[in-house]
């Protein structure tokens, strides 16, 4: 665990509620969505954005479980966890909250637990404007549907102009003493704290939010949550760079002998060999190094990134596709360490060029360490028969 230092930040999330519409048999925050709960996944979620004070509010008797997840999901920064046990009402749990923050906290987000996959995105532009002076902050969607006022017998009253409505969603950013005092004299039980805010005469800024910060809320929603979780890389969900440290991955690829025009291998040409077949110049090489550097940053693969629908990669060279891969990391937050990588193939002999082709990879990947092997197979296998080549990468990636 590291001390950081007391931030001007803070994060209530709501998570006390009883959960009766969803009926997942236990307190909303506490259902899983994999093998981990609602509640731990919106604190994945919180951890990956700025530093700041996490204050959990759980319902009477969860707050142990909840320490736990929230330990969990901070990684090292634990020191930052407070959990409260919240109220009988939204409001109520937010005021509980609030009670528990530290004294040299500024602005506070109030985040609902149920919106457990609200990217880091939508922090960062509530934190950005309220930076820029704001003294609440929102994130809204455009309301898409045709929206109708309707009586209690469900007949339509009247229509309702949907260009002056939006949909809000959390994490709502306020300056401290502003939501402290609309709170302190608000009487209705605002279903929001914007609203108890509004309502005390501040104005409410809004910012764009985003789908993925849908609230569960009833059965379906939570079906729609678990697809999603189930099918997104892992990267997207574990904890950010920085609190993972340096991490490998492996990555290989095979070419078979038989394209058009001269051999391109490990970012070099080679005049009067074979060329490699494959929808680009059948690096291998090149296309081993990508798949080790996407799997240590847990990015998914070539496939996910390089797929045959991208035209731009269509003839393209070694550089070009680590180039891409460095930025994509990087947009992640890692950067390259070192990468090893080993060509099993008779042809062509890396001997004399081997040095050239190391600084040909580690160029095209800005200067990150690449090694370069290569062996053959005493004529065993599809290599030793010289129809094809196969590499063999690993790389380290390091937090950016
Ligand atoms: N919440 C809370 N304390 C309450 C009520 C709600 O902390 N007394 C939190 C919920 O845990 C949730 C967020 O406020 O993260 C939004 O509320 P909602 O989606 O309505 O959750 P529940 O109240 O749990 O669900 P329901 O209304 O279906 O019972
Ligand atoms: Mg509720």
């Amino acid at each position: 665990m590291t001390l950081t230092p007391v931030p001007r930040l803070a994060v209530i999330v709501v998570a006390a509620g009883s959960g009766t519409r969803l009926r997942g048999g236990a307190p909303k925050a506490f259902v899983g969505l994999d093998e981990r709960s609602i509640l731990h996944h919106a604190l994945r979620g919180v951890f990956t954005a700025e530093a700041a004070q996490v204050v959990v509010v759980v319902p009477d008797g969860f707050e142990g479980e909840a320490l736990t997840d929230a330990r969990d999901a901070a990684g090292d920064r634990t020191d930052l966890v407070t959990v409260v046990t919240g109220g009988a009402t939204r409001q109520e749990s937010v005021a509980a909250g609030l009670g528990a923050l530290w004294a040299d906290v500024e602005i506070v987000l109030v985040h609902d637990a149920a919106r457990a996959l609200t990217p880091r995105a939508v922090f960062d532009r509530v934190v950005a404007a309220l930076d820029a002076g704001a003294v609440a902050v929102i994130p809204t969607l455009p309301v898409v549907d045709t929206i109708k006022r309707v009586d209690a017998e469900g007949r339509v009253i009247a229509a309702v102009d949907r260009s002056e409505l939006a949909a809000a969603q959390t994490p709502q950013g306020f300056r401290r003493d502003v939501l402290e005092a609309a709170l302190r004299s608000a009487d209705d039980d605002h279903t929001d704290d914007a609203a108890a805010v509004a309502s005390a005469g501040h104005p409410v800024l809004t910012v764009e939010g985003d789908a993925a910060a849908f609230k569960i809320t009833t059965a379906p929603d939570l079906e729609r949550a678990r697809a999603i979780v189930s099918e997104r890389p892992l990267a997207a969900t574990v904890a950010a760079p920085a609190q993972r440290g340096p991490q490998v991955g492996i990555g290989t690829d095979v070419h078979a002998f038989g394209g058009d025009g001269t051999l391109w291998l490990a970012g070099l040409e080679w005049p009067g060999e074979v060329a490699l077949s494959g929808h680009s110049d059948g690096d291998a090489v090149a296309h081993a190094i990508v798949d080790a550097l996407l799997a240590a940053a847990g990015l998914g693969d070539i496939g996910t990134h390089f797929g045959v629908d991208r035209p731009e990669f269509a003839g393209a060279h070694a550089d070009a596709f680590l180039s891409h891969t460095v930025g994509l990391l990087s947009a992640a937050g890692w950067r390259v360490g070192n990468v090893s990588v080993q060509v099993q193939a008779n042809r062509p002999r890396f001997a004399a060029r081997r040095t050239e082709a190391e600084r040909a990879l580690a160029a095209a990947l800005g200067g990150a360490p690449v090694s370069v092997s290569a062996t053959t197979t005493d004529g065993l296998g599809f290599t030793g028969r010289t129809e094809g080549v196969a590499a063999f990468a690993t790389a380290l990636v390091l937090p950016a």
